[in-house]
């Protein structure tokens, strides 16, 4: 593996030194890339001796080998690390700014697993603005490793210290070795979605989200950071690699969508979303309407699925679900060519034990060259873990 090891300038930066050492004990290629305060606290020549590797510091150095370093690098690295990471580090990160070599790069650096271990003192560590701009790079799927409490370089004690630097080595090769799943961002939907009519009443449906969760779940556990974008569901999500994301109605849930899709490899929609919502939203409780019944009038709601099928990238890989109650296969099929999918998971209400709230499932997977496979009935653990199955599969190839 790749490492690209960033350095910014704080007391932890000799840890970092440690941390190229282990990597390149454990036979990764490390490069280094270290700001001007970083080489205040630690010296290129130990970094380029424990990495093999000239150092990467300066935008404009006639060393470099391109002019545009930092665009070959971000090509050559499969995952990086800013270690130490100060607030000025995170701050630029957060609002886009790149103003020397690894600023640069970390604007470069897109679609790979970037971790990021902040450094720095207890009140600049909760400063509003360092947790909002933590919140901000999380929210787009970069890994932070959180500092731990001990004493720190200026005497006080409290939450700072960055972590160790044979536990961050731990926490990225455990992410990265767990298969091809590993580092991989994935963006999942759940649930169902509730479409208000007034302050009190809603349109829903009978989905519990157990489906979406444990997908959730099953790419986790294989090492992918997982967007879980869910309607209003009673279920809790556990691993640490899950980042959830609570909507209400079909808009909020297409919002959440388009904000995070591009960053990711796969998306997997299981959610039940309306197609419709009512046109208007009565701003209070409705009152009985007397005997003649009452209408509602509805609009339609935006495709997520279809959407993001014609914003999908080379090398995303989007799949849909369909419920259906009758001509299942056609109905499939036609919802995978029409919104643009790699693979579609069909379930049909016909079979028992199959669909919305119960724990168990039966689909069938189909991909976009015809290839169809049938499952049997099984928990939604088990039919997370064929359709994870199939989607690694179709990566690989
Ligand atoms: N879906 C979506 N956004 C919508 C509606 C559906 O993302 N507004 C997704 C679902 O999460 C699911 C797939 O699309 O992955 C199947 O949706 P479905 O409602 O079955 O498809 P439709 O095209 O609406 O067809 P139908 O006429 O059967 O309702």
């Amino acid at each position: 593996m790749r490492v690209i090891i960033g350095i910014t300038g704080g007391i932890a930066a000799y840890k970092a030194a440690e941390l190229v050492r282990l990597f390149r004990k454990a036979g990764h290629e490390v490069q280094c890339v270290a700001t001007s305060h970083a080489l205040e606290f630690v010296t290129p020549l130990t970094l380029e001796t424990l990495s093999g590797r000239r150092l990467y510091s300066d935008l404009f150095a006639p060393v470099n080998e391109h002019s545009t370093e930092h665009v070959s690098l971000k090509d050559w690295g499969d995952i990086m690390i800013v270690t130490p990471a100060t607030a000025n580090i995170i701050g630029k990160m957060a609002s886009g700014i790149g103003d020397d070599a690894l600023s640069t790069l970390l604007l470069a650096f897109s679609g790979k697993p970037l971790y990021v271990c902040p450094a720095m003192n207890t009140q600049m560590m909760e400063n509003e603005a360092v947790r909002r701009n933590l919140e901000t790079l999380k929210s787009w799927g970069i890994h932070i490793i959180e500092p731990t409490e001990g004493e720190l370089a200026c005497g006080a004690v409290g939450k700072g210290r960055m972590e160790e630097p044979e536990r961050i080595f731990d926490i990225v090769t455990k992410d990265l070795e767990r298969g091809p799943m590993g580092g991989k961002k994935i963006l999942i939907t759940a649930g169902p979605t509730y479409e208000r009519i007034d302050s009190v009443r809603f349109i829903g449906n009978y989905s519990s989200g157990k489906m979406g969760f444990a997908l959730a779940e099953e790419f986790a556990q294989r090492g992918a950071h997982v967007f879980l974008v869910t309607g209003p569901t009673a279920l809790s999500a556990k691993h640490h690699n899950i980042e959830r994301i609570d909507v209400e109605s079909a808009r909020q849930m297409y919002d959440a969508c388009m904000e995070r899709f591009d960053s990711c490899e796969v998306a997997v929609l299981s959610a039940a979303v309306a197609d419709y919502r009512p046109e208007n939203v009565y701003d209070g409780k409705m009152k009985k309407q007397g005997d003649e019944g009452m209408e509602i009038r509805l609009v339609q709601n935006p495709d997520i699925l279809a959407t993001l099928g014609k914003r999908k990238r080379e090398g995303q890989m989007l799949v849909g679900f369909a419920l259906e109650t009758s001509n299942e296969m056609e109905y499939a099929q036609g919802k995978l060519q029409r919104k643009g999918l790699d693979m579609i998971v069909l379930n049909s209400l016909r079979d028992k034990g199959a669909g919305f709230g119960t724990d168990t499932n039966k689909v069938t997977i189909i991909d976009r060259d015809g290839n169809t496979t049938e499952g049997s009935l099984k928990s939604k653990t088990d039919v997370a873990k064929d359709i994870v199955d199939a989607i690694e599969l179709k990566l690989k190839s």
